[in-house]
């Protein structure tokens, strides 16, 4: 039916393609505006995002959020990429939302567009995600990292949900990810006052679980995610799940669903090659089936 449409409605291609553009803006060429997209590590299995609007220190403007959405997509389906790490700048991760865009915004368009709906992509992906921190994460850079399944930062990291000082909350997780991830009372005063933690606080609060020099950071970050990428891509998504289970189940259901994910490990040739590769003194080689 659409070649039939197209056949007597050529134009519409034409519209079509010119709204995809406006939704996603992207350069000539397929690259991306607002993102450095590519795969990292020795066997190249690490997909990498880099956010880069050094100008406006990575504040995440629409754009950019459904940039990252669409490297995830992509990431997701690539059989080769068994883990992905999401960067910004030495100076910024992210510091926050975009404000000048969020501006003039009025509660009609907020709510009746869902605005920042779609930044949950980032929370969503089956692969392991790990945000390599450097500089300011702030406002939705923290809560993006936080979307994210493990935290390395850099030494001079900073994390904040400044909002409050903006006359707004947080509107992408942080009041529920922060306060599952440090506690009550550092979540309230970090989120009433607007005052940041540093790296090392985020470490001791167990918001981050590695601090690295600035420079070995993405380094790091990348090595853990070939370390990742070296399981079985089948069994990490149900680690992963598993986990994830923990923030949202009560634990009697958190550990039935853990324990029947156990249990479909079993029908996997991963889980038969895992232990036959022990049993036999050797590396395992996962076949991701
Ligand atoms: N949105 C838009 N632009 C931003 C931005 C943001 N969140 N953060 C920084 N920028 C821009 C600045 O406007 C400035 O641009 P111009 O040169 O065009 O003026 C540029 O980035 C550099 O910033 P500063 O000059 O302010 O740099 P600084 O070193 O003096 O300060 C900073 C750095 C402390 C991070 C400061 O920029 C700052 O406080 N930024 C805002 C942080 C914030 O409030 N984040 C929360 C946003 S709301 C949100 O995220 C809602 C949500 O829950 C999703």
């Amino acid at each position: 039916y659409f070649i039939y449409f197209l056949l007597f409605y050529p134009h519409t291609l034409i519209l079509v393609s010119s709204y995809h553009q406006c939704l996603f803006p992207l350069h000539a060429g397929g690259q991306y505006e607002y993102i450095l997209v590519e795969k990292r590590g020795e066997k190249n299995n690490v997909g990498f995002i880099q956010l880069n609007r050094p100008k406006a220190l990575n504040a995440l403007c629409d754009g950019l959020m459904r940039e990252v959405g669409q490297a995830l997509d992509a990431f997701e389906v690539d059989g080769d990429v068994g883990a992905i790490v999401i960067t910004g700048s030495d100076r910024a991760f992210a510091a926050g939302a975009d404000i000048k865009e969020m501006q003039n915004r009025t509660f009609q368009e907020c709510y009746g567009g869902n605005f920042l709906a779609h930044w949950n992509r980032v929370s969503t992906v089956k692969k392991p995600v790990i945000a390599a921190v450097n500089g300011f994460a702030l406002g939705g850079g923290c809560e993006l990292a936080m979307m994210c399944d493990i935290i390395y930062a850099g030494e001079k990291a900073q994390f904040g949900q400044p909002e409050i000082l903006l006359g707004t909350i947080p509107g992408a997780g942080g009041t529920q990810r922060l306060t599952r991830a440090v506690g009550k009372s550092l979540a309230m005063e970090m989120v009433l006052t607007g005052d940041r933690i540093s790296a090392q606080e985020a470490k001791q609060s167990g918001l981050v679980s590695k601090i690295c020099p600035v420079d070995q950071l993405v380094s790091e970050a990348v090595k853990c995610g070939e370390k990742i990428a070296s399981n079985s891509k089948l069994v990490s998504a149900m680690a992963k799940e598993a986990v994830n289970a923990a923030f949202e189940l009560t634990l009697a259901e958190g550990n039935r669903l853990e324990k029947r994910l156990f249990h479909a490990t079993f029908a996997t040739d991963d889980r038969k090659e895992g232990m036959t590769a022990f049993v036999e003194k050797r590396k395992a080689s996962f076949q991701d089936k």
